[in-house]
């Protein structure tokens, strides 16, 4: 396959970037495209240009790290997938890419197609724990958790907090990213007994950072790669405006 790729280039936050256009020739359409953009940039290597600086860790859908804006579409065209995951399959032969990293000012762009998604970090720190002492691993059956109440925690705990959520939405509103890190723990027995104060300061930690509202247009859920459900949201503004009550009494 032979591409054609417009590629945001930017140096740091503090210097405006722009597109540049490179040929990606010679591109097998079984590699992904993390590895299409490893061939891009031995070629600009060897050329003595600076490679196109962009995340990835595991290339394997579970870390989160990756993401870019793809055509205008978070992690690109493919449902339920991480970039990292993504093969260049799924294109056609001569088309032209346009490539770009998140856009949303909590994020802001480090290099390229690198940003700094330190803002979820600080939503973590502001509540998605158990402090209470756990010891060593309990037996797996010690604490009995109704089956329900398992698979839709572990539904939201498949969160890999990688920003799609974010970058898709008009309102740069983490409101998936944060709905499904307080209830994977406010589901299960061992985090309820945090559970007022979880909710009450990650939603303040995400208004902080700047996140925008949620309008419910569901383009979050559309590009998730680990298709969290809106239903979290509906959940996290239940247990708020809970906890928001308990508080006041
Ligand atoms: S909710 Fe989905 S899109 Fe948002 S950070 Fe988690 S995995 Fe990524
Ligand atoms: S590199 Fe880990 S999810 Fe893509």
């Amino acid at each position: 396959m032979n591409l054609t790729l417009k590629v945001w280039r930017q140096k740091n936050s503090d210097t405006p970037g722009k597109f540049v256009e490179y040929k990606a020739d010679d591109i097998s359409p079984d590699m992904s495209f993390l590895e299409m953009l490893d061939i891009v940039n031995e070629g600009l290597i060897k050329r003595g240009e600076d490679p196109i600086a962009f995340d990835h860790d595991c290339r394997e859908g579970i870390c989160g790290t990756c993401g870019m804006m793809i055509n205008g579409v978070a992690h690109g065209p493919l449902g339920a997938t991480t970039t990292c995951q993504l093969h260049m399959r799924h294109f056609r032969d001569v088309q032209v890419l346009t490539i770009e990293p998140w856009r949303a000012r909590p994020f802001p762009v480090i290099r390229d197609l690198v940003v700094d998604r330190g803002a979820f970090d600080r939503v973590i720190q502001a509540g998605g724990f158990v402090s209470a002492r756990t010891g060593g691993s309990p037996d797996g059956n010690a604490v009995p958790i109704p089956k329900p109440d398992a698979d839709l925690a572990m539904d939201a705990a498949a969160c890999i907090g990688c920003g799609a959520c974010v970058a898709a939405c008009k309102n740069a509103s983490a409101m998936l990213f944060v709905a499904a890190k307080v209830s994977h723990l406010n589901i299960l027995p061992q985090g309820k007994a945090e559970k007022d104060r979880r909710t009450l300061n990650m939603v303040r930690a995400m208004d902080e950072e700047g996140f925008g509202n949620c309008t419910v247009m569901g383009s979050c859920e559309a590009v998730c790669p680990k298709e969290i459900s809106l239903d979290f949201i509906s959940r996290m503004n239940r247990d708020y405006l809970r906890a928001l009550w308990r508080s006041k009494q």
